[in-house]
């Protein structure tokens, strides 16, 4: 009996020793869990600090400026590594390769993720290496090609031309909304399909307008489609004008691209805290219209005519002169009080301003603004303060929206 077990013992170890010597472990199973003292039965030499190698053409992150770089870089390719794995150092000569050839297109970057175990546990890194492409501060796909330059830098480029990123949660949501100034979102029955498809093949049409897939109602909620909606719905954010619009159409692609053609340039841009900044730093010219949030319908409507008619010669800024936070602020700057709407013209480059008297017309706005782009206005300058420039950033979660059509 004794004896029997031992053969038995003794055979399965060596048909295990053969199979390791035929079949040597490949790359799948590679240092999954892999402890550092396997540092030893690997061949690997004992310097750690060959991460050091690539820092000119890779950046490297850890838990504290992660979510920094991730809001303002749209698309990062990503690498979790150990410094102690033999396949991690193997890949990262190819990896800095590759982020040369990226290099004004995409950014690559380094995480060790065994020392950063907050990031790791966050990402799920049950391997090393492992590679994934984030778009938008959104983790969207994970690279399991040939680990060369060549295949991965091939490999950014397709994912980045591919028109539609998922979104599924509304911390994914959020982490968007931080990077991104104008957005479509489809709420779709499902994520590949049809409707997708409909989706990426509009998107091809717009280079310059990101888009959006998911099919999570909290997530739709968040970019202010109802979650009730009937799917596939789809919204235009334009969040440095503060504008949701909703898209009323058929679900096909040409429909889908020509509402976007007409939403994506609103002609008179509403002030919000996310914008601020881009309206004080606009170069042209600007016309502002101060009014309150209701019952300026029609005031609105008017400047909306002119900005026409004026064809983007300058910069149409809507204020909601009494609402919370920005609107007020940015009133008293002007020296805007009451609840009478105003007209204000402002040149960005030397801080003059100019005020609009008498009537609110189309005619009366429109030869305003003609004689403001001609020099012609007469001088009722006061200096804007400085202040006005310092407006706080964006907290994402809490921005607002004018829900326009
Ligand atoms: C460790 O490796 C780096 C780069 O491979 C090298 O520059 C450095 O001299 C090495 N240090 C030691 C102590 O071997
Ligand atoms: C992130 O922090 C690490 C550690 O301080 C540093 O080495 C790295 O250069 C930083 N990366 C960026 C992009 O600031
Ligand atoms: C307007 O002000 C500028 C300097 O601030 C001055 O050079 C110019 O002559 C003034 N124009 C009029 C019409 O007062």
């Amino acid at each position: 009996m004794e004896k029997t077990k031992t053969l038995l013992l003794l055979l399965t170890s060596s048909i295990i020793l053969f199979k390791l010597y035929l079949f040597p472990p490949t790359q799948s199973h590679e240092d999954l869990k892999a402890e550092p003292d396997e540092l030893e039965l690997t061949n690997l030499n004992n310097n750690h600090t060959w991460p050091l190698l690539y820092a000119k053409d890779v950046v490297s992150l850890n838990g504290k400026n992660f979510s920094e770089f991730m809001g303002k870089n749209r698309n990062v390719m990503v690498m979790f590594y150990a410094n102690w794995c033999y396949w991690s150092k193997k890949l990262a000569p190819e990896f800095a390769a590759a982020a040369k050839m990226l290099k004004g297109e995409a950014d690559l970057v380094m995480v060790d993720a065994y020392l950063e175990k907050d990031l790791a546990k966050e990402y799920n890194i049950l391997a090393y290496p492992t590679l994934y492409l984030f778009v938008a501060g959104v983790r969207q796909f994970q690279f399991f090609g040939e680990r060369t330059r060549d295949v991965i830098s091939a490999c950014v480029r397709e994912k980045m031309t591919l028109g539609t990123y998922s979104i599924t949660t509304t911390d994914e949501a959020e982490r968007i909304l931080t990077v991104e100034s104008k957005l479509v979102l489809g709420f779709l029955h499902d994520l590949e399909g049809m409707e997708s498809e409909e989706l990426a093949a509009a998107s091809k049409l717009h280079s310059d307008v990101n888009f959006y897939q998911t099919t999570s109602a909290d997530v739709a909620e968040f970019f202010h489609i109802h979650p009730k909606s009937k799917r596939p719905a789809l919204i235009f954010l334009h969040l440095e004008a503060g504008k949701a619009t909703p898209f009323r159409h058929q679900f096909t692609r040409l429909a889908i691209a020509n509402f976007v053609t007409h939403t994506k340039h609103p002609l008179v841009v509403t002030l919000t805290i996310h914008n601020a900044q881009f309206v004080f730093q606009d170069p042209r010219k600007q016309l502002w219209l101060f009014a309150p949030a209701y019952g300026s319908d029609k005031v609105i409507l008017t400047f909306e005519e002119v900005a026409k008619a004026l064809k983007g010669k300058l910069l149409h800024v809507y204020v909601e002169m009494n609402s919370e936070g920005v609107g007020r602020r940015v009133s008293q700057e002007f020296g805007v009080s009451g609840n009478a709407p105003r007209v204000i013209a402002y040149s960005a480059r030397d801080a003059k301003k100019y005020v609009l008297n008498g009537e609110l017309t189309l005619s009366s706005i429109k030869s305003f603004g003609e004689e403001f782009l001609d020099d012609k206005l007469l001088n009722q300058s006061d200096q804007i303060s400085e202040t006005i420039l310092k407006l706080p950033l964006q907290s994402g979660a809490s921005y607002q929206l004018r829900t326009h059509e």
